[in-house]
């Protein structure tokens, strides 16, 4: 099998490399391992007519890494517009954000036509495509219209939302119809999946039996997988960052003082305004715990260019230099808060440096935070997750203390109670979500998702007629 990954972000694999989103940092070692080629953006763009797509190649591992300049006239349209303005809105059910210009929509579609022109360079006869995220829904009907013939399959990293949600993004029946072309959509959750199928059942009136979608489009398999992360290579991770100059600074700052995390793209799915809010209540109700606990709060950012993200921006600053005012002292800064990146050998040292890791999106596909928090823990004295509910992560990770974002005194009570919670129950809570994470590894994600893959591209093929 030759492996070839889509997707729009990619990483380099350098050491210090600052990661952005969890879907590079989940892919890295995959690629790393299994010797597939990953194609990408180079996050430049290239006038001129494209029929010879500029790609830079190298090494990743016993892998590679293609870079592609995207076509500068669709490059806007297609990131910031169509993707970051319609669908990401869209799939974090956020409908009140969708902009999106029928010129958006035209850009999208011709990078994804660009993108599957780009492929058919890397094309072999056992080639096997799987693209990432709703950067190229269309891509899979792409290929077929170029006669590609070998499974395609696609995995979505976002929630899938409710129907109506969906239907507010212009040209919705067009795009969901070109996902058909795909053989296996593999989701984060089985709501997101559910939410999917009946869109298609619903809306496109396609026949759905038990995850199989058939259609005028072909056959289409719908299925759930939960995505990992290498939970022993996290834990060592960790446990070497801890002589990292960052940390051993952090750790000779506090004190004594204890320190809750929170790392997230600035992004209005993370919910950090409620989650700013939510600390300045504890510090409100508990004033015991002015002093005793901080915030680290590293919000990196992400898509500047669009208003949201800009508000946004403004919004968490303002409201963090409030809530600093209000309870900070001469020498005691209540929130520390940084807009920058930072390498996984670093956050792996933070997250173990904190007795509690923060992670309260209002909606999130999986988010790997969670995971890799847990996993950077000191197995003697582990910290406390609080994990919002609406994270695909509190399927698996139910023994961290779940909150609804929305619940700002909810969330400041749990909170206090995951300062004060004893030895013996965070291990019993820390062992609880370990075992999940070692029984569904990001190794064991990309085992099952090509299997399945592979299953059901032969049975869509022997379903053909003759
Ligand atoms: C999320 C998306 C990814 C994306 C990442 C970073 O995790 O699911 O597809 O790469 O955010 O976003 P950016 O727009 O900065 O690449």
């Amino acid at each position: 099998m030759n492996l070839v990954v889509v997707s729009n972000r990619v990483s380099r694999g350098k050491p210090n490399e600052p990661m952005t989103g969890g879907l590079a940092a989940a892919l890295l070692p995959v690629v790393e391992k299994t010797g597939a080629i990953w194609v990408g953006s180079s996050g430049r763009v290239r006038d001129g007519n494209h029929k010879e797509p500029f790609a830079e190649v190298e090494a990743l591992g016993a892998g590679a890494l293609a870079m592609l300049d995207l076509p500068a006239a669709h490059y806007g349209g297609y990131y910031e517009g169509f993707a970051n303005s319609a669908l990401w809105p869209a799939m974090h059910s956020r409908a009140d954000l969708i902009r999106a210009s029928h010129e958006d929509y035209t850009s999208y579609r011709e990078v994804n036509a660009f993108m599957a022109r780009a492929l058919l360079r890397f094309r072999k006869p056992d080639s096997v495509f799987w693209i990432q995220d709703y950067h190229f829904l269309a891509l899979g009907a792409e290929l077929r219209d170029l006669g590609v013939t070998q499974p395609i399959g696609f995995f979505l990293h976002t929630p899938w939302p409710a129907r109506a949600v969906i239907a507010g993004v212009p040209n919705h029946r067009e795009l969901i119809e070109a996902m058909l072309s795909y053989d296996l959509i593999g989701f984060q959750t089985d709501e997101d999946c559910e939410n999917f199928l009946s869109y298609v059942q619903n809306d496109l009136e396609f026949e759905v039996r038990d995850g199989v979608i058939n259609s005028s489009f072909g056959r289409t398999r719908a299925a759930v997988f939960p995505i990992g992360i290498d939970p022993d290579k996290f834990a060592q991770q960790a446990t070497k960052a801890m002589t990292h100059p960052d940390v051993t600074r952090l750790r000779r700052s506090l004190n004594g003082e204890k320190l809750a995390i929170g790392v997230d793209r600035l992004d209005y799915s993370k919910g950090l305004v409620n989650r700013i809010k939510a600390f300045d209540k504890m510090w409100s109700l508990h004033p015991n715990l002015r002093r005793s606990v901080s915030l680290l709060q590293i919000a990196t950012p992400s898509r500047g260019a669009i208003e949201a993200y800009g508000n946004l921006a403004s919004e968490v600053a303002k409201l963090v230099t409030d809530v600093n005012g209000v309870h900070g002292e001469v020498d005691w800064t209540p929130i520390r808060y940084l807009n920058k990146g930072f390498g996984q050998g670093v956050l792996a040292g933070l997250y173990r440096t904190a007795q509690v890791g923060v992670v309260t999106p209002l909606q999130d596909g999986m988010n790997l935070v969670a995971k890799e928090y847990v996993a950077a823990q000191n197995p003697a004295d582990p910290g406390v997750l609080v994990l919002s509910k609406f994270a695909g992560a509190a399927n698996e990770l139910d023994a961290a203390l779940l909150v609804n974002p929305h619940d700002i005194d909810g969330m400041a009570r749990t909170l206090a109670t995951a300062l004060a919670m004893p030895l013996t129950e965070r291990r019993m809570r820390w062992e609880a979500m370990m075992e999940k994470l070692n029984s569904g590894t990001i190794q064991q994600w990309f085992a099952d998702f090509i299997e399945a893959l592979q299953d059901t591209h032969s049975a869509g093929n022997a379903a053909l007629p003759e």
